[in-house]
């Protein structure tokens, strides 16, 4: 059964939330309460807020109750996520996990690395350069 989902707009955009699906993460009344207020109804104001502070706030949406609609280049309203270039992760046969485009690796130390270009995870345990492929996947002989 598809979710239940309500349309708030305003003249550029339109913001659609599917209570289902929110986790009560109160990021967004909490970020920007002037349009995002669940004491009142509807709880989702578009003309209090300058449409790209609305937009910015959306996706920050972790559960993606919150979404927006826009006009595409064919003039059918289309879910902007669906419009995001998507991420390719590429589990490669017998060797690593390739991530395609630039990403943030966050370390188990806390700390944060940006990668541009081709990232290479290791999936086999036998690096030496964790979590990166050191080639030895070979070596070992991996299968997976
Ligand atoms: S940010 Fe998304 S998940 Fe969090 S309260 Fe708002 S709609 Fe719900
Ligand atoms: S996948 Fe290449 S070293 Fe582990």
């Amino acid at each position: 059964m598809p979710l239940k989902t309500h349309s708030y707009s305003n003249k550029d955009l339109t913001v659609t939330w599917k209570p289902d699906q929110c986790i009560h993460s109160t990021i967004c009344w909490k970020n920007l309460s002037s349009v995002f207020n669940p004491k009142i109804r509807p709880w989702i104001n578009m003309e209090a807020e300058e449409s790209a502070k609305i937009r910015e706030q959306v996706l920050k949406c972790p559960s993606g109750a919150l979404s927006i609609l826009e006009t595409n280049e064919n003039n059918a309203m289309q879910n902007i996520d669906e419009q995001k270039e998507k991420v390719v992760i590429d589990v490669t046969v017998n060797g690593p996990i390739m991530i395609a485009t630039e990403c943030m690796i966050k370390h188990g130390d806390g700390t944060e690395e940006i990668r541009t270009g081709k990232t290479f995870l290791c999936r086999c345990g036998a690096s030496s350069k964790k979590p990166y492929c050191d080639g030895s996947h070979k070596k070992i002989d991996f299968k997976g």
